[in-house]
């Protein structure tokens, strides 16, 4: 027999709601938090508690709602449509029906609720397993319980029901315990209670609520109290905004805490899928966003945005460098203020400085793009040299095209490079050459008017205009 622990349980997640409080075109559950949609933190959590299954009730937004869950987990997450939002009961419907075979416990949990803490899920399975109770919640006291569902407890202090925030009475209303909505259901007494759910309320819907009156009125409810910080639902951009708040400083503690090197805890910003070694430094007002890796010993200073982007140990990234995309090579130097646009692979030891762009481009080991430079659709060997002011000319009004250099190149100041072009190895370009044919290896190209020096002219030319004022 396997102890109660090991029986497998499935989480339903409901995300079907529009959120119009959110005023925006999106469905809420796909507004992120650290990177990550709403949705996608219940359903990761859930998983990591141990669900074998998760039933995703979706509606509005329904494609890019599943879209974003099946690019994101495996088989075990399923989307189960609910055609109308007819309230959180009747979504709990849908998905019982789609599976009649559904048995066991159920987990039911908002798709709105992005900071359930995986510890709580794994303790309210625990309860309701071991009271055997049919219907297990979680509960939380808020000083301002406004907007949430009351706890109602009878005399001797159990649950009986749960009331809308709608339908309080004044004196319910004064209930400070609340529903942060996390469910524990015994499968068999759940199919059954929904059916008995009725839009009898202020809002005509079917709440999930109801179901635990049916349960107390068997004495068959357990409840588990928590700290309502930890389970803020999304219902407005406030909201949304206190949940990115929180899950940013405990990415912020929990990097410190494994040896990440921080600056300003306060000030960090970093996705939940970005990964950051022990021994990297993170300066203050640094956002590294969607899946960044910063290798040990790396440097990101001051205000730096960084999304997809990958530095290698020890690199340094200078102040106020904005990057996407791109890869930053083991001792590489960037900024301060460069613009690495998508595609920059940046190789060992090679520098990007000062008001340098690059987009699409490989720069070889120990290369340089110092100052005030333009590099696009490049690809550069090793040891190369580009001048301040370079620009790579790399479009023509219709497409792109491709400049290559050979390693040792040594590009002078004030050059352009109009592409496709190819300058072999060990060339020089004098400064201020507009380079239109290709350069062979080890040749200096030269392209510009012959200088001439007009012995005593601008003496004589400042003499005449003085005479004329
Ligand atoms: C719900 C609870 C309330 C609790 C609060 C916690 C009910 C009736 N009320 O209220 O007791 O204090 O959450 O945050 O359950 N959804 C659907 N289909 C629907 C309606 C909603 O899938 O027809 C989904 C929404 O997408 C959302 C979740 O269910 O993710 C909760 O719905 P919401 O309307 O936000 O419920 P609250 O009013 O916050
Ligand atoms: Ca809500």
């Amino acid at each position: 027999m396997p102890n109660d622990e090991q029986v497998p349980w499935t989480a339903i997640i409901l995300a079907a709601g529009e959120g119009t409080r959110m005023k925006s075109l999106q469905p809420k559950v796909l507004h992120k938090v650290a990177g990550r949609p709403l949705v996608s933190w219940v359903v990761g959590t859930a998983l990591e508690a141990g669900a074998a299954r998760c039933l995703v009730v979706v509606g509005h937004g329904r494609a890019e709602v599943a879209g974003e869950l099946a690019r994101t987990f495996d088989a075990r997450t399923e989307v189960v449509l609910q055609p109308e939002q007819r309230g959180t009961g009747d979504a709990v419907r849908c998905a019982m029906e789609s599976d009649p075979t559904l048995s066991g416990r159920v987990v039911i949990l908002y798709g709105d609720c992005p900071l359930i803490p995986e510890g709580l899920i794994r303790s309210l399975v625990d309860a309701s397993r071991r009271t055997k109770a049919s219907l297990g919640l979680v509960t939380a006291t808020l000083a301002t319980p406004d907007g949430y569902g009351r706890i109602v407890r009878d005399q001797t202090g159990a649950v009986t029901r749960v009331v809308e925030n709608r339908d309080c009475s004044d004196e319910e209303r004064k209930i400070s315990e609340v529903n942060p909505g996390l469910y524990d259901v015994d499968a068999a007494f759940l199919r059954d209670a929904i059916r008995q759910l009725t839009p009898d309320n202020a809002q005509g819907q079917l709440y999930l609520t109801d179901v635990v009156e049916l349960a107390a009125s068997h004495g068959n409810v357990v409840s588990v109290a928590a700290d309502m910080a930890d389970l803020t639902g999304v219902n407005d951009q406030r909201d949304l905004a206190i949940c990115a708040a929180r899950r940013r400083g405990r990415i912020a503690e929990a990097l410190a805490k494994d040896g990440v090197a921080i600056t300003d805890l306060d000030t960090l910003y970093v996705d939940a899928d970005c990964e950051v070694e022990a021994g990297a430094s993170l300066g203050a007002q640094v956002h590294l966003r969607g899946k960044c890796v910063v290798r040990q010993g790396a440097s990101i200073d001051v205000g730096c945005v960084l999304t997809n982007v990958v530095v290698e140990a020890n690199a340094l990234v200078l102040p106020y460098t904005v990057a996407t995309d791109s890869t930053i090579g083991e001792g590489a130097s960037v900024g301060p203020f460069s613009h690495l646009r998508p595609q920059s692979q940046l190789g060992p030891r090679s520098k990007v400085g000062n008001f340098s762009e690059t987009k699409k481009t490989t720069l070889g080991e120990g290369s340089k793009v110092n100052h005030l430079a333009y590099v696009g659709d490049g690809i550069i060997g090793k040891g190369v040299n580009i001048g301040a002011g370079t620009i790579f000319c790399n479009y023509d009004g219709e497409r792109k095209h491709t400049t290559v250099i050979g390693d040792d190149v040594f590009i002078g100041s004030g050059s352009q490079l109009v592409a496709p072009i190819k300058v072999g190895r060990g060339a020089y370009i004098a400064s201020g050459t507009t380079v239109t044919h290709d350069v062979p290896e080890d040749s200096l190209a030269v392209g510009r008017a012959k200088q001439e020096n007009k012995k005593g002219y601008a003496a004589r030319l400042r003499a005449k205009l003085r005479k004329k004022r």
